[in-house]
C-alpha cells in the first residue's frame, strides 16, 4: 500500500510517500522558521496561511520526485492533533480532499504517534515492547510501548517540556527562536566545570519530569553574572548538562521498571548530540539497544505521518468524511 502523509501540525509543513513493503519513497519538510522567528514564536495564524500556500506545491513536488502521480496513492494521511487548530485544519482538509477526489481512504493520525514510530523509517528498526522517550518543544513524556496502538504514558512534564525549556532559556541567552539547537551549538565552547544546575526530581521516585525551575534557575546565575560570550556559553553548557543528565536518569529509571531492553527516542530534542551521547552511554552500561530517527526526522516531518498512516490504513482502519481535528489529544486516548 502507497500512502501520501501530510504533516500541518505546527511551523513545518511535511509531505511524504510511503510505500509498505518498500519504505519510503520521497518526502520534503518545509519549514517556516524564517517568519516566526521576528515575533519571537510561532504566530498561529501565519502558520496556517503559510501551509495553505505550501503544502500543494510540496506534495506535487514529491509525486514528481517518486514518480508518481495522484492515481498511484492508495491512501493518504494527515496529522489530526494534537497542535495548533488552523495549522491542523489546513493539513486534514488536504488531506480528505485528496482521498475523496482520487476515491482512496483517508486517515488522521496522531502526531505523537509519528514521532513515537519514527525509527521504524530507519534500516535497523527497534523491536516492540520498547520505552520511548518523546522530547519536543510541548511534550517530554516516557512511554511504554507495546505494541502499535498500545501505549502507556508512565512518565510526563508537570510544566515545561524540555523543548520550551531549551528555548525559553535561549531567548534569555539572546540566541532567538527557536532557540534549542542554537544553545547546545554555544554550549559546545562552554566549561561544564564554571557553574551547577540542580537535576529536577530525580532524587524523588517516579517518571514526572519539570523543567520550569532550570529556566528560572538560568535567569538568576544570566543576572548576577557578567554578560560576556564565555559565560553565556558556560551557562548554556550547565544547562544543557542538567537537562541530559535528567533525561539520561528517568530514562534508566523507566527501562529499570518496565523491565525492557529497548530505548526510542523521538521529537526535535532527540537531535541534541549531548542527549545523543549521554543515552549511548548509559545504554552501554546496562546492555540496553537505544535507537534514533535519522536527525530530519526527529523534528516534525511528513515521512512519520505517512509510515502511521500505512499501517492504521493496512489495519482497515479509516477515517469517515468529516473533518476533525484534536488540538489537544492524549497518545494513551488513541
Ligand atoms: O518535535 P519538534 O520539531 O516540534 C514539536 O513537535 O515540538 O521539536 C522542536 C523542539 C524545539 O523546542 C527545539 O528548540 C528543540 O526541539 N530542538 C533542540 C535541538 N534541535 C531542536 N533542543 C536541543 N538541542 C537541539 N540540538
Ligand atoms: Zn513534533
Amino acid at each position: 500500500m502507497r500512502v501520501l502523509g501530510i504533516e500541518t501540525s505546527c511551523d513545518e509543513t511535511g509531505i511524504a510517500i510511503y510505500e509498505s513493503g518498500r519504505g519510503l519513497l520521497a518526502h520534503t519538510i518545509y519549514s517556516q522558521t524564517d517568519i516566526h522567528a521576528q515575533w519571537g514564536g510561532v504566530v498561529p495564524e501565519l502558520a496556517s496561511r503559510d501551509h495553505v500556500r505550501k503544502a500543494i506545491p510540496l506534495m506535487t513536488e514529491v509525486l514528481a520526485e517518486a514518480n508518481l502521480s495522484g492515481k498511484d496513492i492508495d491512501g493518504v494521511a494527515y496529522t489530526k492533533g494534537p497542535g495548533l487548530v488552523g495549522a491542523l485544519l489546513t493539513g486534514a482538509m488536504l488531506g480528505r480532499t485528496l482521498g475523496l477526489v482520487w476515491g482512496v481512504p483517508a486517515i488522521g493520525v496522531h502526531h505523537l504517534e509519528g514521532h513515537l514510530l519514527a525509527p521504524f523509517l530507519e534500516p535497523d528498526p527497534p523491536t516492540f515492547p520498547f520505552v520511548a522517550l518523546l522530547v519536543s518543544g510541548g511534550h517530554t513524556e516516557l512511554v511504554k510501548v507495546e505494541g502499535i496502538g498500545r501505549y502507556e504514558i508512565i512518565g510526563d512534564t508537570l510544566d515545561d517540556a524540555a523543548g520550551e525549556a531549551f528555548d525559553k532559556t535561549a531567548k534569555l541567552l539572546g540566541l532567538g527562536y527557536p532557540g534549542g539547537a542554537a544553545l547546545a551549538k554555544l554550549a559546545e565552547r562552554g566549561n561544564p566545570e564554571r557553574f551547577h544546575f540542580p537535576r529536577p526530581m530525580v532524587d524523588r521516585p517516579g517518571l514526572d519530569f519539570s523543567f520550569s525551575g532550570l529556566k528560572t534557575f538560568a535567569l538568576h546565575t544570566i543576572e548576577a553574572n557578567e554578560k560576556d560570550d564565555k559565560t553565556r556559553a558556560d551557562i548554556a553548557r550547565a544547562f544543557e548538562m542538567a537537562v541530559v543528565e535528567t533525561l539520561v536518569i528517568k530514562c534508566r529509571r523507566a527501562l529499570k521498571e518496565t523491565g525492557f531492553s529497548s530505548l526510542v527516542i523521538a521529537g526535535g530534542v532527540g537531535a541534541n548530540a549531548a542527549l545523543r551521547h549521554g543515552l549511548h552511554e548509559m545504554c552501554k552500561k546496562h546492555e540496553a539497544s537505544l535507537y534514533f530517527p535519522r536527525m530530519e526526522f526527529c523534528t516534525d516531518n511528513g515521512a512519520m505521518i505517512a509510515y502511521v498512516g500505512c499501517q492504521r490504513l493496512m489495519a482497515g482502519v479509516s477515517d469517515d468524511l468529516s473533518v476533525e481535528v484534536y488540538p489537544r489529544w492524549a497518545l494513551d486516548k488513541l
